[in-house]
């Protein structure tokens, strides 16, 4: 007995079989002894189907050994396929109108209990499932995802490669990309002191490879980032990055479009239509309040500092006389919340560094309930009403502050709106391309700029002047794409003239010689004939998150680590022998 070529998984054991004999092999889901006869759940990631041990024809050595059968045991049976009795049938079972009616059982391995439920529908504590996270795979839900993810990556491949893009790998032990997170490093044990640093990206690889005339470059690469996690991030992750040359950013967006249609298409199977919107990154944040906007509702925001000028509240005069903005949305329905979840909004806002949120509902009669409309005189307040078209039943939100930081935090007002009074849309997919983004950003701690997306990215043409003028209001050639309010993914057009690029260092604040000495390589090698390139890269976890409605990046990798950058498994990051230190010449001051 033992060892049978498996004939059927569990979950295809159907009414069609029914009086064929069978192999089944798996996982015990659970084992109901009723005295002479046994019921066994028998799993699979395909589904589970019922064994039945009937003591009456089974030989008693067979029957004693189904009686030690245990949760998890992994076992063979072999058996005949019949259909249940009309009432034994379990509507709930894909396998529910057949059982199988065993003749031989070998038990191929035991299992101790298990320390969580093998069930999707378990409220198991998170951290318990993933320090045991092989079990937690056994779970049907988790199946189905790895087979989601890899059903989505190899549609990118079979997309890519029908348009001559060829896969290369690119090192992991290599030089600090600047991404903007922090480097995890690899000491070096032939010189102490040095080290590598892991890959935030392969940017720089994948540009050099442009230079090499490889023409068009994609690969499902793994990065490298020590970033505070959240929902949406994990310290390691995968990217669909891809690069070509002599291009325009429509070029690439093309070829990426494509790229999600198709996805959509065969996994999902929902239609794209192509081009997709684009929106421009000063209008995504005049709109929305944020560069990664959900659009799959409207509440877009207003600018009423004309509205406001002059009427008398002294938060909104004294916000414009400074030259700040003023900025509104009207939120259809929410006049129903109460003084209590209104003031919460406004302690919520003040996390993103706005002073506070003025809120207005008009009643029935004509009257306001509002934090600010005592000190708006005349018809200011009815004018303003009027202009975001807020009626009774509606409230009506104001911020005065910097310009970019009102929009911010009323972005996120409209988010938290959008979501608590239920006006997303959640079976729909909203795609965009947002566009000239600012080419840098001024960090006041540092009181510097930086490069918003990367400092490799190229200038828009009729911005070229402004580099000297006013560098904080030249527009980049890049772009983001979106997914229902998440960011999916980044890409430009490069800079490929050594000068230029110089230049970009200097402007974010790289002396000569830092510059030299991070990426004097790549200055060289853009003096011998660089192409004109830019490219694009994606997030795998994201695009997986995203699509099979999960809620964090944990949900759609095998084997995550949580927020601390701490796998709970297999307890990383863990501590080394104290020789393999000694080699590296690595002291540890705790
Ligand atoms: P960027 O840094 O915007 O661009 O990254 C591109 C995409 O990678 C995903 N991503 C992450 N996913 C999970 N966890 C993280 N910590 C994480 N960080 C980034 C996101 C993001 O949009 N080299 C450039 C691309 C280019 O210019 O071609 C780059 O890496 O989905």
């Amino acid at each position: 007995m033992g060892m049978r070529k498996r004939t059927h998984m569990c979950g295809s054991v159907l009414t069609g079989d029914v009086g064929k004999q069978v192999v089944l092999k798996g996982w015990v889901q659970r084992a109901r002894n009723l005295g002479g006869l046994i019921f066994v759940w028998l799993r699979d990631h395909t589904g589970i189907v019922q064994a039945v041990f009937d003591s009456t024809v089974l030989d008693p050595a067979t029957f004693a050994l189904a009686e030690s059968l245990r949760g998890e045991f992994v076992i063979e049976v072999t058996g005949t396929v019949r259909s249940r009795a009309a009432d034994a049938v379990n509507e709930k079972m894909a396998t529910g109108a057949v059982e199988v009616a065993v003749d031989g059982l070998t038990v191929l391995n035991v299992s101790k209990t298990p320390p969580i439920y093998i069930d999707d529908d378990t409220n198991e504590q998170e951290s318990l499932r993933l320090k045991y996270r092989y079990l937690d795979l056994r779970r049907p839900g988790l199946q189905s995802m790895l087979r989601f993810r890899h059903r989505v990556i190899k549609t990118l491949r079979e997309y890519i490669d029908t348009l001559d893009f060829v896969e290369v790998e690119t090192p992991i032990l290599t030089k600090s990309t600047p991404e903007g997170a922090r480097d995890y490093l690899v000491p070096y044990r032939l010189k102490p002191g040095l080290f590598y640093a892991l890959p935030q990206s392969p940017q720089i690889y994948k540009q050099l490879l442009m230079l090499s005339g490889l023409d068009r470059y994609y690969q499902i690469a793994r990065c490298f980032r020590d970033e505070d996690g959240r929902a949406d991030r994990q310290p390691e992750f995968t990217q669909f990055d891809l690069e070509m040359s002599f291009v325009e950013p429509e070029d690439i967006q093309t070829v990426v479009e494509g790229a999600f249609q198709r996805v959509f298409q065969d996994v999902m199977n929902i239609p794209v239509s192509l081009p997709l919107k684009r929106i421009t990154w000063r209008d995504a944040m005049a709109r929305y309040g944020s560069d990664k906007p959900d659009t799959r509702f409207g509440m877009e925001i207003s600018d009423v500092s004309e509205t406001v000028r002059g009427c008398g509240f002294n938060v909104f005069e004294t916000a414009l006389e400074n030259g700040q903005t003023v900025c509104a949305v009207c939120a259809k329905g929410a006049g129903k919340l109460s003084r209590r979840e209104l003031d919460a909004l406004g302690e919520f806002v003040k996390t993103y560094h706005v002073k506070g949120l003025a809120w207005a509902v008009p009643n029935e009669d004509g009257t306001v309930r509002s934090t600010f409309a005592k000190a708006m005189q005349g018809d200011s307040m009815s004018r303003l009403l009027a202009r975001m078209d807020c009626q009774s039943g509606d409230a009506l939100f104001v911020i005065a502050d910097r310009r970019l930081v009102a929009l911010t935090a009323m972005g996120q007002l409209r988010l938290r709106l959008g979501r608590d009074l239920g006006l997303i849309d959640t079976s729909r997919y909203d795609l965009l391309w947002v566009t000239e983004f600012p080419l840098l950003s001024f960090n006041e701690e540092e009181n510097r700029f930086a490069a918003e997306h990367h400092p490799f990215t190229a200038v828009m043409d009729e911005d070229v002047p402004l580099m000297e003028t006013d560098p904080g209001a030249v527009r980049a050639k890049s772009y983001d794409l979106v997914l229902n309010g998440v960011e999916m993914g980044s890409g430009s057009i490069r800079i490929h003239q050594s000068d230029l690029q110089s230049k970009m260092f200097s402007l974010i604040g790289l002396t000569l010689e830092e510059a030299q000495e991070k990426f004097g390589f790549l200055l060289e090698a853009f003096q011998y004939g660089t192409p004109p390139h830019g490219g694009f890269a994606f997030g795998i976890d994201r695009l997986v998150m995203v699509l099979s409605g999960a809620d964090s990046l944990r949900d759609v990798l095998a084997f995550p680590k949580i927020q601390n950058g701490v796998c709970l498994m297999m307890d990383t990051p863990a501590n080394v022998q104290q020789q393999q230190l000694d080699t590296l010449k690595i002291t540890v001051d705790k």
